[in-house]
């Protein structure tokens, strides 16, 4: 008797907590900012080897060194071992149109989710490490706020920043330039741009764009040659 009711005591304060959990759990997904949509959905595995089949395509510009866009003339971003949460979030927005570029919008909207998560572990494959013994440059004035979030080394401190350690620089430019004219949208980027002068941009994209260890052009496959290191200023 005292047993069974110790039993229905445990099964119901059991059920309470799981009650409790759902709920934690639901607060916490809803606290989280909307762009990161992706977190409620159920948790995926990332397999990079079908991420990498799968980027075949994406290669043809992501892969190509040095490749740029044509209206308006800027290098392609470079992919290679941006974060991973990122690059999920960056696909989603494509899609849903948060963000707005034509091209990378017909790219996206062919992927499941399970093919965004298996293309961004092969995408960001390592993660950048910061070298401990390379010389530390002075952070420029212009940059200081924004090393909080992407970094003295422009390795950003939290998986859903990017990176912009040896980023091209002419995609720098645009991407700071499009928050700065709210043709881009990001509430915490929009406000960091927003008082930005073209100096300061061009102060701001020298010294992300050149820090090394940095993001790399993706290797086409038979094409590795294509992933020579270059100094980025080369190809932007
Ligand atoms: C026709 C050329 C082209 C192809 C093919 C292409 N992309 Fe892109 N991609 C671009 C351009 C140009 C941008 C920059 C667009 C912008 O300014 O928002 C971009 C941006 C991105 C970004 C955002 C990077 C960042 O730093 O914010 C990701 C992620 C991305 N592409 C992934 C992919 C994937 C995955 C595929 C294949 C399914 C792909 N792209 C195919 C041209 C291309
Ligand atoms: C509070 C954190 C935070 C700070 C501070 C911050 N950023 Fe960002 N940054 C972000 C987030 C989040 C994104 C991704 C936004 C999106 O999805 O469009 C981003 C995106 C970017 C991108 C686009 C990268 C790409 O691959 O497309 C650039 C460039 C950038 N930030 C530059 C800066 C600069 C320059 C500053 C300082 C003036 C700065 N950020 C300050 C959080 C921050």
């Amino acid at each position: 008797m005292a047993g069974r009711m110790l039993r229905s005591q445990v099964r119901s304060s059991m059920r309470v907590a799981a009650r409790a959990l759902k709920i934690s759990v639901a607060i916490g997904l809803g606290s989280l900012a909307a762009g990161a949509a992706f977190a409620q959905q159920p948790q995926l595995t990332p397999n990079p080897q079908r991420g990498q089949v799968l980027s075949y395509t994406c290669l043809g510009c992501h892969g190509i060194q040095g490749y740029r866009n044509a209206y308006p003339d800027y290098a392609v971003p470079r992919l290679r071992g941006q974060n991973e949460q990122y690059i999920i979030s960056a696909l989603h927005d494509y899609q849903s149109g948060q963000r707005d570029y034509p091209t990378m919008r017909m790219q996206a909207m062919s992927l499941s989710d399970q093919d965004i998560v298996d293309i961004a572990a092969y995408f960001a494959g390592k993660p950048l490490v910061a070298a401990s013994t390379a010389p530390k440059r002075p952070v420029p004035a212009a940059a200081a706020v924004c090393t909080s979030c992407h970094g003295k080394d422009g390795i950003a401190v939290a998986p859903m920043y990017p990176d912009l350690a040896g980023q091209h620089a002419s995609y720098l430019t645009r991407a700071i330039q499009e928050y700065h004219n709210k043709d881009r949208k990001n509430p915490i980027m929009d406000s960091m741009a927003a008082s930005l002068t073209r100096s300061q941009i061009a102060v701001i994209v020298d010294y992300f764009s050149t820090l090394a260890p940095g993001l790399r052009t993706e290797p086409r496959p038979f094409f590795s040659w294509t992933d020579r290191q270059q100094p980025s200023k080369a190809s932007d």
